[in-house]
């Protein structure tokens, strides 16, 4: 069965459809009579391309290395040249078809081209069906800095069909649970025990995870107060992402990250367990004060102050301010 969610976020009503075997129920989705501009990574299967082909009136088509290499200028460049050369006027609808990378990406392009054309999400990772499509978020990387550049812009709707997980490797996979326990715990203490009694078939799970994020973003789309709550680990998780660049994953970092922060909680135990269950229990070595220079960079730094989530018990989290030199007793 479609399942249909609607969510508005500051103004912008972003439809989202879910099913197992979505892309063959086209119908039952967004319609549009825009022409259509494909870009995907280069790993999705062909197949969910042409069903998209076969539906709407694709234009044109571009694939786009994977990795986070692409999320850059220099492809931004390239891409909105193509999009000239075809002539795409501001009747054109995206469809980004991909990860966490195209998401980012492609909205970026949506939101600047003509200065914003609309784009539909195809998510094809996990840790973008419940995270990075969601919320409006865009984001391009300048060297060495991640997603320092970027805007918010609302997709038209977000198409999440599970079966494009089949391909998708199982480390990735496992690295979008990251997002799902962190939410849990941040949220929803049901979802948390579900989770660690594993009692939720995973379209339930994307489901549940959409929605903890939707409600945030519905009440804070532009990511001034309670958004923040999104962060639960990030700090440590951005750190160790610029400390050791591609070694490990997004979703393994924040793993690695929420695990610090929750060390002494009367959930850790649980945490653990559920961590273990996506080889999220990761150990990642590291000097304490080599850590600490990259927290001075976090985003969510103002001055001497840093703003960060904390858990104390399932469902409950909470924000607090502290002076950003204390941080470094939870590394
Ligand atoms: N905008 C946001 O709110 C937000 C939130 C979280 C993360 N992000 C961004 O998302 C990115 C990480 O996302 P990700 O983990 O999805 O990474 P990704 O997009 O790089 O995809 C991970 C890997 O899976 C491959 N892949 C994708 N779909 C596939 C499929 N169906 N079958 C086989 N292989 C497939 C890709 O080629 C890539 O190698 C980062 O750039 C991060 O900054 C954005």
């Amino acid at each position: 069965m479609m399942k249909k969610m609607t969510y508005n976020f500051a103004n912008r009503k972003v439809r989202i459809f879910l099913a197992t075997d979505l892309l063959d129920h086209l119908t039952e989705t967004y319609q549009t009579t825009h022409e259509g501009f494909i870009i995907a990574d280069e790993k999705v299967p062909k197949h969910a391309l042409d069903k998209l082909k076969n539906h709407y009136d694709i234009k044109h088509t571009i694939r786009i290395p994977s990795g986070d290499g692409s999320k850059s200028l220099s492809h931004y460049e390239a891409i909105i040249d193509v999009m000239v050369e075809k002539e795409f006027t501001k009747a054109t609808t995206i469809f980004a078809v991909g990860g966490g990378m195209i998401a980012d990406l492609c909205g970026f392009i949506a939101s600047t081209y003509y200065r914003g054309v609309h784009l539909v999400h195809i998510p094809t990772t996990l840790l973008s069906m419940v995270d990075a499509s969601i919320g409006g978020k865009t984001a391009l990387n300048f060297q060495p800095y991640k997603n320092i550049i970027g805007t918010f812009y609302q997709p038209k709707a977000i198409l999440i069909d599970p079966n494009l997980l089949d391909t998708l490797p199982k480390r990735h996979f496992n690295n979008g649970f990251a997002e799902i326990i962190k939410i849990a715990l941040v949220k929803d203490a049901k979802f948390f025990d579900d989770l660690l009694h594993d009692r939720l078939i995973l379209e339930d799970i994307i489901t549940r995870a959409i929605e903890l994020k939707g409600a945030i973003v519905e009440e804070d789309t532009f990511d001034k107060s309670v958004r923040h709550l999104l962060n639960y680990g990030h700090s440590i998780a951005h750190a160790l992402e610029s400390h050791y660049g591609t070694t490990y994953l997004h979703g393994e970092c924040v793993a690695y990250g929420i695990k610090q922060m929750s060390e002494g909680k009367p959930y850790y135990k649980d945490l653990l367990t559920v961590l273990k269950r996506y080889q999220l229990d990761l150990d990642i070595p590291y000097k304490k004060e080599a850590l600490f220079k990259h927290i001075l960079h976090d985003k969510k730094r103002s001055k001497n102050i840093l703003s960060i989530a904390l858990v104390d018990e399932p469902g409950k989290g909470y924000i607090k301010d502290i002076a950003v030199e204390t941080f470094i007793d939870y590394l």
